[in-house]
């Protein structure tokens, strides 16, 4: 058995919350045996707390400051597919970090789609008490610009499998099943 991976770097997947990112870095790595890094959960590991608990304690300034730490120390990731949380893109630092570790994959949906899939979850604090349409569409918006000057691929998720998101990202990146 060769341990030869099929990424030749590493995949950075950013998106909108409820975009899927969590589930299909899953799906790559029970796959295609990809390691994979979850930025919010090395945080959480970290910092001895959950994202939610992190934001009521300490403030969003704090958590963005631990994102931004954090992705600093992902440079000895390699052939790894790397998730990072739905704002990670808000500081231009963290893109230009980003984009210096692996090539930059946005996956997107629609916001009623977005409600469907986080309307039940309370580990988000920036829906807790805004889990409706109008929230999320305006929010995406004002994002909207910074998530695709980021991006080098963008694939939209709606109405699509994890599966078939996962397979859109090896066939996107050009990773032949060899
Ligand atoms: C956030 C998204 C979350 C998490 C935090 C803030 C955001 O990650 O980082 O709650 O600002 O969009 P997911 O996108 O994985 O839910």
């Amino acid at each position: 058995m060769g341990n030869k991976s099929i990424l030749s770097g590493n995949i950075i997947l950013i998106g909108f919350m409820g975009t899927g990112k969590s589930s299909v870095s899953k799906y790559l790595s029970d796959t295609y045996g990809l390691e994979e890094v979850d930025v919010d959960k090395l945080i959480e590991d970290e910092e001895g707390r959950a994202i939610a608990d992190i934001f009521k304690t300490h403030g969003e300034e704090y958590f963005r400051d631990c994102e931004s730490n954090m992705l600093s120390n992902l440079k000895s990731c390699k052939d790894t597919i790397i998730s990072c949380g739905g704002g990670a893109v808000l500081r231009n630092e963290n893109v230009e970090k980003m984009e210096q570790i692996g090539k930059i994959v946005l996956l997107t949906a629609d916001p009623n789609i977005i409600l469907e899939r986080v309307k039940e979850s309370t580990v988000r604090p920036i829906l807790n008490n805004n889990m409706n349409v109008e929230f999320i569409t305006q929010l995406m918006e004002k994002r909207r610009k910074l998530y695709e000057e980021a991006a080098s691929i963008i694939i939209s998720t709606d109405f699509k499998s994890i599966k078939e998101v996962g397979e859109e990202i090896i066939s996107s990146c050009n990773l032949k099943n060899s």
